[in-house]
């Protein structure tokens, strides 16, 4: 047997754990979460059998977009602590065997970034061009990505009398890559990162970056946009090897495939799967995993070494804008019913355990399909334990609130007596009174339990990250079953989005009477039929990861 060559693909099969240093552990006591904080966090983590932390913007920043206005790409949020507690946090990272990666939020800067004061002081100054001026908006252009709050994508500056662009908040005025020396600028801050030692970027609204004439209306700014996300993305790779580049970009499926690069994946290495997110939210609404299975199916073939990045939520609304709008009403009844829990007309701004009515069957299906559909999971700080959102809060803020850590003051957040943070920390049934850490730690049963057990065996299964991809035949279409099949190994996968216990049926391929399954969550073995027909029931929201073994194979486990 020859040994699989998987190269330095890690991101294959990573846990990636995303985190806003801003609302994780305050040290210091002024209120707000900071490196040192982290830091001690970090066996936490370790602990938890996460394999990559993505820290969310902690630059020098105004402030108008929980730090996604940026105003200063080389230096820290001094509320987080010193440059130097950085590093230390990043050696300590590594030192347990964690990869970071960073937010790279280039699509714009804040108003407040000197590139951008120079830019508007004068139409001569020779930072006019980082940004996209006009002297009148053009006809054709898309929505504002924040409706409630703009009315166009072009904000008149008065002084020079010209228009410039902003795809997102006004204050975040749109970078001019196809100015080269912004193009120059952006090496020079990928390289700065690259050269401390991330492991990567997550790189902050990919199309409007590469101001694609479907995102921004008129004509494009770039001949051939795809073309600049090559050279970003060999840039970084001749700097490290092995870094990688996790887009968001919530496009069709043609477009993601253009992204990737294409059949010879030299653009992004991994993008989230935003159609398969929303679908999954259908196939919740419906008990019914017909949209899922299609959201699945519709992948677009890749090179094989690119990743789809699953993820049950974020940091940002969930958006159901690739939905219909039949769909999209079918999943805010269900779990956004109230205007409040809703924002911008295609998102909720909540967490997963109150939208599923805190039903802890449904809320481990919806992990256990996150670490089990093909792909690498991506974990929200605060969704190992099951946290809520606080409704109370701004838009999308209601799901940015502190960790929960104990039971005792601020949720083991701050030692603060006060601060916005401590105020904005969940109540109710998801605070921490009985949503935390430390009660959860000791109890094997609790979620935190189980997510450790999932992020065992996702590691222990190469299958899942790496494996080939196929939906197994059976009548329930309540029922997702799928195998998985890598290097040899094979693992079964079903999820039953109904409340009714059903039993499946269903023919495992290469499976004959020499081979079992192999529960990887219980010690129950199924004996397959010569044919390698098996029958296997479900839970009500029930879910089984199986391994097909035969007696002397070394994989069981
Ligand atoms: C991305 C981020 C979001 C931010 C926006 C503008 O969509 O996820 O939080 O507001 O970019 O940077």
């Amino acid at each position: 047997m020859s040994i699989v060559d998987t190269g330095d693909l890690w991101w294959k099969s990573a846990v990636v754990y995303c985190l806003d240093v801003e609302t994780f552990l305050d040290w210091n006591g002024d209120g707000v979460g900071d490196f040192a904080g982290l830091a001690h966090r970090i066996d936490y983590l370790a602990e938890l059998g996460v394999t990559c932390l993505w820290l969310m913007p902690f630059y020098a920043t105004a402030g108008r977009d929980d730090g996604y206005d940026i105003v200063d790409f080389y230096a820290v949020d001094s509320r987080f602590g010193h440059f130097g507690d950085l590093v230390e946090l990043m050696r300590l990272a590594r030192s347990r065997g964690l990869r970071v990666i960073v937010d790279l939020v280039i699509n714009h800067t804040s108003d407040k970034h000197p590139w951008f004061t120079a830019s508007r002081s004068s139409r001569e100054s020779p930072y006019r061009d980082y940004y996209v001026w006009r002297d009148t908006p053009p006809k054709k252009q898309p929505k504002p990505v924040f409706p409630d709050q703009e009315k166009s994508n072009w904000e008149l500056d008065k002084k020079t009398g010209q228009y410039y662009q902003h795809m997102f908040y006004k204050a975040q005025p749109d970078l001019n890559v196809a100015n080269p020396a912004v193009r120059d600028e952006i090496a020079k801050i990928m390289g700065f990162w690259a050269e401390l030692g991330v492991n990567g970027f997550r790189v902050d609204a990919v199309p409007f970056l590469l101001e694609t004439a479907a995102i921004i209306g008129g004509d494009g700014a770039l001949p051939d946009p795809h073309e600049y996300l090559q050279a970003l993305r060999s840039f970084l790779s001749r700097r490290v090897g092995d870094a990688v580049l996790l887009g968001e970009v919530n496009l069709p499926r043609e477009d993601q495939l253009l992204f990737f690069g294409g059949p010879d994946g030299d653009e992004l290495n991994m993008q989230f799967d935003f159609i398969t997110m929303q679908k999954m939210y259908l196939s919740l609404a419906r008990s019914d995993a017909g949209p899922l299975v299609e959201a699945l199916q519709s992948r677009p073939v890749c090179s094989h070494d690119v990743q789809w990045a699953n993820f049950a939520r974020n940091h940002d609304e969930l958006t159901l804008d690739k939905l219909t709008d039949e769909e999209r009403a079918e999943v805010f009844a269900a779990f956004g019913p109230e205007k409040r829990m809703q924002v911008y007309g295609r998102g909720i701004v909540r967490r997963l355990p109150p939208m599923l009515h805190g039903d802890q069957r449904r809320i481990r299906m919806v992990y256990s399909l996150l670490f089990s559909m093909p792909g690498t999971p991506v974990l929200f700080y605060g969704e190992e334990i099951g946290m809520g959102e606080n409704l109370a809060r701004e838009g999308r803020m209601a799901v940015r609130t502190p960790m929960q850590w104990n039971a005792g003051r601020n949720g083991g957040f701050s030692n603060a007596k006060k601060s916005p943070l401590i105020d904005a920390i969940v109540d109710g049934v998801f605070g921490p009174d009985r949503v935390n850490v430390e009660d959860q730690l000791r109890d094997p049963d609790s979620q935190l339990g189980f997510i450790k057990r999932l992020i065992e065996h996702y590691r222990a299964s190469p299958e899942l990250g790496w494996g080939t991809f196929e939906v197994l035949k059976q009548k329930h279409p309540a029922v997702l079953a799928h195998t998985l099949t890598w290097d040899g190994g094979r693992v079964v996968l079903l999820h039953n989005f109904a409340d009714e216990p059903v039993d499946v049926h269903l023919r495992v391929p290469d499976g004959d009477e020499s081979t079992t399954l192999s529960d990887l969550f219980t010690d129950e073995t199924v004996q397959l039929t010569g044919a390698g027909a098996v029958d296997i029931s479900l839970e009500g929201y029930g879910f089984r990861w199986l391994r097909l073994v035969s007696e002397t194979d070394v994989r069981r486990y």
